[in-house]
């Protein structure tokens, strides 16, 4: 496929003599389509130049020979070089690539030979699986299905909180009261009541929580009892967690969890004790981080107990040497904010190589809220996630029932939609914003919504399973594709592979939700504009493929996103 803003930066760069790879990183897409469909800001040459920009624009303009098959018109406006390219280059390639690669439309091949791990939902065993786990665990979960689409051999972490002194406590409080509560049934809920009856006791008795602390320690040294129970903690926890990736379709290759770097710790200490950067204080083992402004990052507590940090730091250097990373993301709330600086800028102190410093990225992202007061549950905020998945497909099972009660697989298409609705508010809006989570507006199936991109998507198919033969794109006639509602819809496809790009690398998902709402709304003007199976058969042609190419990429941007598009709706 023509790269146009590759061809142009080339234009620009022969009659300038500034390479172009520089040329391309400055054009840019103009805010509306009158403008041009890409822009050169001359500014950018001023100095270089020694020129004004409006003057460079004029000169430009005047030296470039366009080529007219590939560039329509070249205008100037203000400093900028505006280029509005041949429509009918832009159609012809876009269809044409598009019967080329079909389902793979958009793969690419830029991460070929790179590794990058995606670390998401690591939720707490034992714990509550809460809102927050959920929106963490569709971020990952999207972000590593886009590294994977551009070719990054991609690996998904679920770094489990399966340690801590807070199994100590939870081990105590299991020795004394496990009997009363029915934890086989209902794993996550009784454990929590242990949990919660075991923190108020040692509020008040000191003696409990040293023998909490001590159970803790025994269970770093392996002592087989404390190591029994904590297992039966964690495959509890596991089987619970697992029924909630089922549902949503989430997979991982690893699940190597805070625990499963117990035994790795000691080298972190030795290699920060190597550094001379770790100090005593107050019987603990400190890396202070005051100078950065970043606190103090606390290595080994003063009974000589690891800490959250030390098996962070353990995890990057068993990552390191494992995978060989080029990135190493994390995806976890921006409450850990500051942890993640601590241990980024401790890292360095490890002796690695600078490649897997750089490469360690926290992606941090906002807080759910509730509108809706009725899902917050029990604990205050902690709602329970399988409850909410299963209201969404039954609110969504209703709506259905009321509006097309006769549709086959209901059940499965409720499943589809309800998931996609809460999967698609959770990642549409830029991830470090705190998001609202309100069911009328989620389940719109007109609003901003997955639903509305899973409806679109059902009408072009609709369409496509009504006809006998999908015409070909070399039987479309383009010239019946270049009115302004079908070129807006061919431009966003044309960009598609550049939105999977910017998604991955700015680790912003929403970007692919927000650009899948645009096509969806293209379509849809489209649709109300032109009629679909007119007589003319050069129209009608024309105009099923639009909508079938349509259908295909919205439905690989929600795979992409981890939604699945129902049959019927
Ligand atoms: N288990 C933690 C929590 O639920 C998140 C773990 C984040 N990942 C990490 N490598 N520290 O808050």
């Amino acid at each position: 496929m023509i790269n146009f803003k590759e061809e142009i930066a080339k234009i620009i760069s022969n009659n300038t003599n500034i390479n172009y790879v520089e040329i391309e990183q400055y054009i840019e897409t103009p805010p509306n389509d009158e403008m041009g469909d890409y822009a050169f800001p001359c500014f950018r040459l001023a100095k270089e130049l020694k020129k004004a920009p409006q003057i460079i624009a004029e000169d430009l303009k005047s030296k470039i020979e366009k080529n007219e098959d590939l560039i329509e018109k070249i205008n100037v406006a203000g400093g900028y070089l505006n280029f509005y390219i041949n429509k009918k280059c832009l159609i012809s390639n876009t269809i044409n690539e598009i019967e080329k690669e079909k389902d793979n439309y958009g793969k690419s091949n830029i991460g070929n030979g790179k590794t990058v791990l995606v670390e998401y939902s690591s939720p707490n065993i034992a714990k509550p699986f809460h809102i927050g786990h959920l929106r963490n665990t569709l971020i990952g979960h999207s972000l590593y299905n886009m590294y994977k689409y551009l070719g990054y051999n991609t690996i998904s972490i679920n770094h489990l909180g399966d340690y801590g002194t807070q199994f100590g406590k939870m081990i105590e409080g299991y020795k004394l009261w496990g009997s009363e509560y029915n934890i086989d049934e209902n794993p996550i809920e009784e454990l929590t009541k242990i949990y919660v009856r075991i923190n108020e006791l040692c509020k008040k008795d000191e003696n409990v929580l040293e023998r909490c602390r001590d159970n803790f320690k025994k269970l770093e040294d392996k002592d087989p009892y404390c190591v029994e129970i904590w297992n039966k903690f964690k495959e509890l926890s596991l089987k619970e967690f697992n029924r909630i990736y089922d549902i949503l379709g989430v997979k991982f290759d690893s699940l190597n969890g805070e625990a499963f770097y117990s035994d790795k710790m000691g080298e972190v200490v030795e290699l920060l004790n190597e550094s001379g950067k770790l100090v005593e204080s107050e019987g603990a083992k400190i890396i202070d981080l005051e100078d950065k402004k970043l606190g103090v990052c606390m290595i080994k507590k003063s009974n000589d107990s690891s800490t959250y940090a030390t098996r962070d730091l353990a995890a990057i250097l068993y990552r390191a040497r494992t995978y060989d990373f080029d990135k190493c993301l994390y995806v976890v709330a921006y409450e850990q904010n500051l942890h993640f600086k601590q241990i980024f800028e401790v890292a360095k102190l490890l002796g690695l190589d600078e490649k897997y410093t750089n490469g360690l990225e926290h992606v941090s992202y906002g807080m759910v809220h509730l509108k809706d007061g009725k899902m917050s549950t029990r604990e205050g905020n902690v709602i329970k996630v399988n409850e909410l998945l299963n209201e969404a497909i039954s609110r969504v099972e209703k709506i259905i029932e009321e509006k097309n009660p006769n549709m086959e697989d209901k059940k499965q298409n409720a499943q589809i939609i309800g998931i996609g609705a809460i999967t698609f508010c959770n990642i549409c809006t830029t991830i470090i914003k705190d998001q609202i989570f309100d069911w009328d507006s989620i389940l719109n199936f007109s609003g901003e919504t997955g639903p509305y991109i899973q409806y679109t998507y059902v009408r072009t198919n609709s369409i496509i399973q009504n006809i006998k033969e999908l015409p070909k794109a070399e039987d479309v006639n383009i010239e019946k594709l270049e009115n302004k509602e079908a070129v807006k819809i061919i431009k966003l496809i044309y960009n598609f592979q550049d939105i999977i790009k910017q998604s991955a690398m700015k680790n912003e998902p929403s970007i692919m939700a927000r650009y899948l709402i645009e096509l969806s709304k293209a379509y849809s003007n489209y649709y109300n504009e032109y009629k679909i199976l007119v007589d003319d058969l050069e129209e009608k042609n024309a105009r099923i493929h639009i909508t079938y190419i349509t259908g295909l990429v919205l439905k690989i941007g929600m795979n992409l996103l981890g939604i699945d598009m129902p049959n019927k709706m």
